[in-house]
């Protein structure tokens, strides 16, 4: 068992870092947060304004690749622990520019690995089961599945799992990967499917439809990721542990589950191009999670997708913040620079 007490969450305003972070906080009395992230556009604090004044949680406005920076906080907080977030995550912007996913998810995860070497820290890293590649229609991703990813990002996340596997195997220091499958929940950027569909059906925009929409991805409720790092960073012994939710579906099934929920009509969907290099299905075996840890998911994805509609349903201003390039200015205005 490890016992962290001052960690650092790396791309902490991000959507899973700010529901780990509001975990962290809620649940786990005696730790300490310190939160870095860079604020890219992906970045909000509006979503942390209800924690920006606890104590227990310190902001700092942060690249992962500013090593100097990474030591002082890394000593002036005796941090213990770091999980890893931070990153450029999505898939369509690493086709149009690969060159930023390698900086901040290969480089970005040496400087960390870098500090916490010299600080005997805990890594964790946040990884993905698309580095794995894609299924076919049988089959499961498990731990022992052969790295073999298909578009920049995943194969920058990749590059930066074998960096963080490395680390452990020469020198020995205590490191975890996460992969999980596709999150959904509160507070994720409106360029991802779900937000994207929601926000689009509510203005009556069409929701764009990649290829045939029949590709499968296999989706997990926010929290429930949030709780399984919890869990790995705590208990694991071993290296690696898949993640993920037993709910594949397609994504035509997704948007047409999210437009029934909020009452609107099919005809807003429009297919389009196929995403270049598009995996056609992913589906994660979390038996070792399961067996070994005990974690289960705790949401279904009927709960999950209307909890989800829900609440960007209640918290239209945080989307039209974020989307309005207003909230770049967010921090300064607020918290003064
Ligand atoms: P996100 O894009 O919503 O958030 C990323 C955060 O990282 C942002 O707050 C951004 O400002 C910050 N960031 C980016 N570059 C930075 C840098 N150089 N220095 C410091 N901060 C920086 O991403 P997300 O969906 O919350 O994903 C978080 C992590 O989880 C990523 O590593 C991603 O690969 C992984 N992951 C995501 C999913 C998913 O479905 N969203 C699934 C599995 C794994
Ligand atoms: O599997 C985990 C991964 O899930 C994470 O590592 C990534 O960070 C995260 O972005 C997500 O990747 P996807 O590419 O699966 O997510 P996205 O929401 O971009 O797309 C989900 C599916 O929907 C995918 O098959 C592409 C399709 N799609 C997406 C968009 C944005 C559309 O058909 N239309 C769209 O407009």
């Amino acid at each position: 068992m490890r016992e962290p007490k001052n960690i650092l969450v790396t791309g902490g305003a991000g959507f899973i870092g700010v529901n780990f972070v509001k975990m962290l906080l809620d649940e786990v009395p005696d730790v300490k947060v310190v939160n870095l992230d860079a604020l890219t556009y992906a970045g909000n604090l509006t979503s942390l304004h209800d924690k920006m004044d606890e104590p227990r949680h310190v902001f700092v406005h942060g690249d992962i690749r500013d090593s100097d920076l990474l030591s002082r906080v890394a000593r002036e907080h005796s941090i213990d622990a770091i999980v890893n977030f931070a990153a450029e995550s999505h898939v369509d912007r690493s086709i149009e520019g690969p060159k930023v996913f390698v900086e901040t998810n290969v480089l970005g995860t040496l400087a960390l690995l870098e500090v916490a070497r010299n600080a005997d820290i805990t890594f964790l890293q946040v990884s993905t089961d698309e580095v794995y590649g894609s299924l076919g229609d049988e089959g499961y991703f498990s731990e022992e599945t052969n790295v073999k990813p298909n578009s920049p990002y995943s194969a920058s996340k990749a590059a930066a799992d074998h960096l963080v596997h490395s680390f452990k195997h020469t020198f020995g220091m205590d490191c975890l990967i996460t992969r999980c499958s596709n999150n959904y929940g509160p507070y994720q950027f409106p360029e991802k499917m779900i937000p994207l569909c929601i926000n689009n059906a509510r203005l009556g925009r069409k929701i764009p439809i990649y290829g045939d929409g029949m590709q499968v991805r296999d989706w997990l409720f926010v929290t429930d990721h949030c709780h399984a790092i919890w869990k790995v960073l705590t208990e694991a012994e071993d290296e690696v542990f898949n993640v993920g939710g037993n709910n594949e579906k397609t994504n035509l099934d997704v948007v047409g589950a999210i437009l029934a929920l909020m009452g609107k009509d099919e005809s807003l969907i429009e297919f389009v191009e196929d995403r270049p290099g598009h995996d056609r299905r992913y589906a994660i075996d979390a038996s070792k999670i399961q067996s070994r840890l005990g974690w289960t998911p705790s949401v279904t994805f009927e709960e999950g997708i209307r909890r989800t509609v829900a609440w960007y349903q209640e918290h239209q201003a945080w989307m039209d913040e974020v989307t309005s390039g207003e909230y770049l200015g967010y921090y300064e205005r607020v918290y003064g620079g």
